[in-house]
């Protein structure tokens, strides 16, 4: 028996609070340089380590799991994507695995809504062209975006950050419906209409916004033949995850004109990127920061910090996910 406090290995650079609290409640290691720990230098981070607090900037698949030390008990994800880690793989090793629901909701569905704005009004472009100071005299014809109001959204998976914006579009004049397995009970569907069908949910998005989790079934779902269904001119909003989207289909859809625009803060491969996406003027790109802000970023923090405590007061933390 030891009275020592559990060692918590901290992969990332947390904020400043989160990373206070974690050092006045466990011994802990940080990573002060931020620099992505990998191979013999995230060995050595972690070892002997009870705890580690993770982020999607790791990719926690099985053979990394299966390498991390006896020791390691639980791991806290300062996320609320899973997709980074292999859970049957921490199951299999008997590693508890947590998220953070909920706190990140709101932040995350108004960059949904920037995304939606700044890829229909064409921001990107406006910006540019004052920046550049090739910005010469208001024009009646000058960059001319596509309006919202009226416009039919379509939300690819109605959880919490879909129900979130389903509300903030409404407040724009956006008739919303939206796709999941199953429909939702009344009280959470955000007065949104259910479609069964993917293909009818497509046809009638003239905005696309796509908040699913990246799994094996929606790795891809939206295709050459999604993009298709789509409505001409239509808008794809990705703030979920890359690879549900299809970079080859994005692009062609965008290039030939179908689509009108894109806006993108998630991609396949991040921060490496298809680099199609910077040459096309009608995209609107931000660097994964559905989250990122204080006040959020704390608050994930927090909650991470709030499983791994309750955790090792060998109770059931909240957030469990695996
Ligand atoms: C999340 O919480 O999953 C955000 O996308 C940050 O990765």
């Amino acid at each position: 028996m030891t009275d020592l406090q559990p060692l918590v290995a901290l992969l990332n650079r947390f904020p400043e609070a989160v990373e206070a609290r974690a050092s006045a409640r466990f011994r802990v290691r940080l990573n002060p340089t931020d620099i992505k720990l990998e191979g013999d230098a995230l060995a050595s981070h972690v070892a002997g380590a009870d705890g580690l607090l993770v982020s999607p900037v790791n990719r926690f698949d099985a053979a990394l799991i299966r390498s991390l030390p006896d020791t390691v008990r639980i791991m806290a994800t300062f996320s609320v994507g899973l997709d980074h880690i292999d859970l049957d793989a921490a199951r299999a090793r008997g590693i508890v695995v947590t998220n953070t629901p909920d706190v990140l909701t709101d932040a995350t569905a108004d960059i949904a809504m920037l995304l939606m704005l700044g890829a229909a009004r064409r921001a990107y472009e406006g910006e540019r062209l004052v920046r550049t100071n090739r910005w010469t005299s208001w024009r009646p014809t000058q960059l001319l975006g596509t309006d919202l109001t009226g416009k039919r959204l379509g939300i690819l998976g109605m959880g919490r950050i879909g129900s979130a914006v389903a509300r903030r579009a409404q407040a724009f004049g956006m008739r919303v419906h939206y796709h999941n397995r199953r429909p939702l009970p009344p009280s959470q569907a955000a007065q949104a209409d259910y479609v069964e069908s993917l293909d009818d949910f497509l046809a009638r998005s003239d905005v696309l916004s796509i908040h699913c989790p990246a799994t094996p079934a929606t790795t891809g779902l939206i295709d050459a033949a999604a993009v298709a269904r789509l409505p001409h001119g239509a808008i794809i909003v990705n703030t979920a995850r890359g690879p549900i989207v299809d970079d080859d289909a994005l692009i062609a859809g965008l290039r030939s004109g179908h689509l009108a625009a894109a806006g993108l803060d998630v991609f396949t491969g991040e921060p490496d990127i298809d680099p199609r996406y910077r040459e096309l003027d009608r995209t609107f790109l931000l660097p994964h920061l559905g989250s990122a802000t204080v006040e959020t970023r704390n608050a994930m923090g927090f909650k991470a910090l709030d499983n791994l405590e309750v955790y090792f007061a060998g109770q059931e933390p909240p957030d469990r996910a695996d």
